[in-house]
């Protein structure tokens, strides 16, 4: 099909974006990364193997060109590492950088571990790759653009500015960044609109989550980027005339990595089999996730503000064998009970859940493998009673189901 698919987290992150864009990326010509640096991870696992990706878009393993858009931070490092695992994997297309995109710099590596500390028991949790920092010298006008990797020259000058400005001693190898980056970069407006206009198609794979956008989310507890379908198009310059789809990807609970407020998030012994179950530790910095039942005003919100046309469920597995799985449907505040979370927005920390309760399942593995076979009515039906109790609270059609890690395990829905 020609056009764009946006795919969207809908909760705090990690909710296995990258499967999914991999699967959606099968038929596509391109798929890119919009937001954010080398504080995402997006893992495939295909066959037994696990692949990782902090910059590059997941996706590109499934065959299209990985992009990376004007609106991404380059982390040279990671960006070299991820170069060098498409090689040797065979990856046929050469990646496109935009010329656009502001470089991470060994400066905001340093400012965002510096705030951090300052702001103490508020840290926010970040992932100390430099993210804040690098956006705000971009919004400052004083940031190195991937374009400008060819004139070392310029960077030097730059990283004098940049030196005085912050009253940091860093150095740039300005040689390194040359051969590293300036190979990739060209214009990504140009390619992707032609793509387009060509009837190609275009995966736009977003990193974090809607509760994480800068502007949307529940700040300062975000990260720096909007993480929302919109920004899909600005920070790629696709125009919004194509027609596109948007995909929300949630998964079957709720996680949260850092600081900030989580009306749903449990403790103890459900809490910790969930985790462990789920491989619920950072991608990108091993840290162990919270973990909690699914919020539905929230995810009502994330649909409502990205336009989310269909949703993709992930981790279903990882609920398996619980005697009742739990979703939150309202929060009681000042002793009044609400199901807006734009009313709790500001108060998140003080809302009282009110949940409703679904019976569990518990199933073999040959029982997913007969749901991915023959699609969503073989599904355990307790799972697909809770799946299709949610698509009807969201209004929102679910397409896709992940039953496991590997790309193949996954429900297609007709
Ligand atoms: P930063 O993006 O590193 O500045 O971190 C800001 C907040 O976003 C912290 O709470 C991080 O844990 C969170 N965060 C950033 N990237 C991700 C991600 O890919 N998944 C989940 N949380 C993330």
């Amino acid at each position: 099909m020609k056009g764009v698919d946006v795919i969207v987290g809908l909760q705090w992150g990690d909710e296995g974006k990258g499967k999914i864009s991999y699967v959606l990326s099968k038929q596509a010509d391109a798929v890119v990364r919009f937001q954010g640096g080398a504080n995402a991870g997006h893992t495939v696992k295909i066959g037994e193997t696990r692949y990782k990706f902090n910059m590059l878009p997941a996706g590109c393993l499934a065959g299209p060109r990985p992009v990376i858009a004007a609106g991404c931070l380059l982390d040279p490092e990671a960006f070299e590492r991820e170069i060098k695992l498409i090689t040797s994997l065979g990856v046929k297309h050469k990646p496109l950088v935009s010329e656009s995109t502001h470089i991470i710099l060994p400066h905001h590596r340093e400012l965002d571990g510096r705030i951090e500390e300052l702001r103490g028991s508020e840290a926010v949790g970040t992932t100390r790759r430099g993210i804040g920092p690098a956006y705000a010298d971009k919004m400052l006008r004083v940031g190195i653009r991937a374009g400008e990797t060819t004139d070392p020259q310029l960077i030097q000058s730059k990283t004098q500015l940049l030196q005085k400005l912050h009253g940091i001693d860093f150095s740039v190898d300005a040689e390194k960044l040359r051969q590293t980056i300036s190979p990739f970069v060209g214009n990504v407006e140009t390619y992707l609109n032609t793509v387009l206009e060509s009837g190609g198609r275009v995966v736009l794979e977003g990193a974090q989550g809607t509760l994480l956008d800068i502007d949307h989310g529940t700040y300062p507890y975000v990260t720096s980027s909007n993480t929302l379908a919109a920004n899909g198009f600005v920070s790629t310059g696709v125009a919004v005339k194509w027609k596109h789809s948007v995909i929300g990807v949630m998964k079957a609970y709720a996680t949260r990595v850092g600081a900030g407020p989580f009306p749903t998030e449990l403790d103890g012994d459900v809490a910790e089999r969930i985790r462990e179950v789920g491989g619920e530790y950072g991608t990108t910095t091993g840290r162990p996730r919270r973990v909690g039942w699914l919020d539905i005003p929230a995810l009502r919100y994330a649909c409502m503000v990205n336009g989310v046309d269909e949703i993709a469920v992930t981790k279903v597995d990882v609920l398996n064998g619980l005697s009742t799985v739990k979703a939150c449907v309202g929060y009681v505040v000042n002793g009044v009970e609400t199901e807006s979370f734009t009313d709790c927005l500001m108060m998140l920390d003080d809302v009282k859940p009110v949940y409703v309760e679904f019976p569990g399942w518990s199933v073999g593995d040959d029982d997913w493998h007969a749901a991915v076979r023959n699609g969503w009515d073989d599904l355990p039906p307790n799972a697909r009673e809770y799946l299709e109790w949610v698509e009807k609270t969201l209004h929102v059609k679910i397409s896709l189901v992940s039953v496991g890690e590997e790309a193949g395990l996954t429900v297609q829905r007709t």
